[in-house]
């Protein structure tokens, strides 16, 4: 195992694996997992919401907008439904790296690295917080003068400083062309979500990394100068929802929106 790995502290990646069903988790990330599912009975809703939204932003992608690359940052450990399962099944060809700074993704990670022949998929260990280290790594994998779907799911969260977080969507999107996208999930005080903040409070004196919600307004800053695809920032859960059913989804509080960079 390695010695980055802590198992005394409960680890986001771990934690969100178990509410999403999964098997990669230790004692300590169950616990405080299930306490934050007693005071924000919901949370396991939010995180199936988000990959479903997540299955529905790439196959809007790597169907109908014909994108072929995906830059993936803040993976979370394999689950169903990967990135690069739903793009290549659209296309093959399609192109994806993975990046997350969690040492239990990173030994997950081959689960990852199963492409298509005719695409790829690449990992990297690297943080957020160094986005410049990011792109510099992601060629040849990666062909930045092309469109890229930049991926940031549920991660910008970890950023406690907005401007920061703002910045580094900045410095990502400035790497990618015209053409290229940027999918977004953030947790929000704003929709509801009875029990989030105090779930967010125990969460920040019982585990790491430290997490922060949003309002809408800060969410959108991150789409600046990037066109919002309809309908714009909502739910995750009511991003183009399948509606088959009939059903309005359940709201979960939790941003999703895709911007395009014009
Ligand atoms: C809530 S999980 C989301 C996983 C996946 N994107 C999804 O939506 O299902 C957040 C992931 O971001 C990763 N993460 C948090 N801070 C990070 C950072 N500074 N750099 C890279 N990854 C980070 C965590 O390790 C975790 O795997």
């Amino acid at each position: 195992m390695s010695d980055r790995i802590r198992t005394d502290v409960a680890h986001n990646a771990r934690v969100w694996n178990h509410w999403l069903g999964g098997k990669d988790n230790y004692p300590v990330d169950r616990a405080v997992g299930d306490h934050v599912t007693g005071l924000y009975p919901s949370i396991g809703e939010v995180a199936r919401a988000d990959r479903a939204f997540l299955g529905r932003a790439v196959t809007h992608l790597a169907g109908e907008a014909g994108v072929r690359q995906f830059l993936d940052i803040g993976t979370g450990l394999p689950t169903v439904e990967n990135t690069h399962e739903v793009a290549q099944r659209i296309a093959p060809d399609a192109r994806i790296v993975y990046v997350d700074n969690d040492p239990i993704v990173l030994a997950h990670a081959r689960a990852l690295l199963t492409s298509s022949p005719e695409g790829a998929t690449e990992y990297l260990d690297a943080d957020a917080h160094d986005p410049e280290s990011i792109v510099r790594s992601v060629e040849p994998a990666l062909d930045l003068t092309r469109p890229v779907a930049v991926m940031m799911l549920g991660i910008l969260n970890f950023v406690m400083d907005t401007d920061e977080a703002r910045s580094i969507v900045r410095r990502l999107m400035e790497a990618v062309p015209s053409g290229s996208y940027l999918v977004l999930t953030h947790p929000t005080l704003e929709l509801g979500g009875e029990g989030n903040a105090e779930a967010m409070a125990f969460w920040n004196e019982n585990a790491t990394p430290p997490i922060t919600a949003r309002s809408r307004a800060e969410f959108a800053s991150f789409c600046e100068g990037l066109d919002l695809l309809e309908p714009g920032i909502v739910s995750c859960a009511h991003w183009r929802h399948d509606p088959p059913t009939g059903a309005e989804p359940v709201l979960v509080a939790q941003f999703g929106a895709v911007a395009r960079k014009p």
